[in-house]
């Protein structure tokens, strides 16, 4: 089976319409979903509801998603950040929040796991070194572990029992193979709120029976979600973020 890999999405619901179409067209029948699906942009609506609509999800809650439901203190959010949390939570409706408050922090699948931050911190924690990958590798058993929250597409993969870890960025179109017998977490990137220079939408493809991840940047219309942003009344620094992709 392909699944579309995507992760932080955070109300981008242009972003989000051009990544499933690109997913779609290269074959994926089931998605996966790393988390922060709200936050940060103008349409948190639109966004839960096609999101939970995708065939086969397999989703989990991220930290921005918990701000909104009120169960995460927001005191350590920056001053825009917190403003589109408000915003998230006055917009949202009834049965969006319903739908967001049911999310799990951790899916565990034969081929697969799916958590937001790292396998040991499911919120928190930016799994973005050697030695985290290290370090989280006892609280996953089935790999790849995908994993959302930093905005970059990154991969660490260890053939066990050699210790010593292969990492890296991915690129477009760059496929990673990820065979019986490694441990792996692999990062789709941001697909609504890119953090890597590179403003395009970021996205994957993983193939459970050849075993491979390949990552996708997407192309969709930035002028219209920041025009939503800044007609929404959101801080206007979190539009202009999404011309430069960090
Ligand atoms: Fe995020
Ligand atoms: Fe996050």
């Amino acid at each position: 089976m392909l699944w579309g890999v995507l992760s932080d999405i955070h109300s981008n619901y242009e972003a989000l319409r051009a990544a499933i179409k690109a997913l779609e067209q290269r074959g994926a029948t089931g998605y996966i979903c790393c988390g922060d699906i709200v936050g940060y942009g103008p349409q948190p609506n639109e966004v839960v509801e096609c999101v939970s609509r995708l065939p086969s999800l397999r989703c989990v809650r991220g930290n921005h998603d918990l701000a909104v439901l009120g169960r995460m203190d927001i005191q350590w959010f920056n001053a825009p950040a917190k403003a589109a949390v408000m915003y998230t939570q006055k917009t949202l409706t009834e049965q969006n929040f319903a739908w967001l408050k049911e999310l799990p922090p951790i899916v565990e699948e034969k081929t697969f796991t799916v958590v937001h931050g790292s396998p040991r911190n499911t919120a928190e924690e930016y799994l973005v070194t050697v030695q985290q990958f290290h370090d989280n590798c006892s609280y996953f058993t089935t790999s790849p572990c995908f994993v959302g929250h930093s905005h970059l597409p990154v991969c660490f993969l260890m053939r066990e029992p050699v210790s010593y870890v292969e990492a890296g960025t991915l690129g477009d179109g760059q496929e990673l193979r990820t065979p019986e017998g490694t441990r792996s977490v692999i990062n789709p990137g941001s697909a609504g709120q890119p953090r890597d220079q590179d403003n395009r939408a970021s996205c994957g493809i993983f193939d459970d029976q050849r075993r491979t991840f390949t990552i996708h940047r997407v192309k969709y219309d930035i002028a219209a979600t920041q025009k939503r942003i800044i007609d929404a009344g959101i801080p206007e620094f979190l539009a202009a973020r999404l011309s430069y992709g960090q």
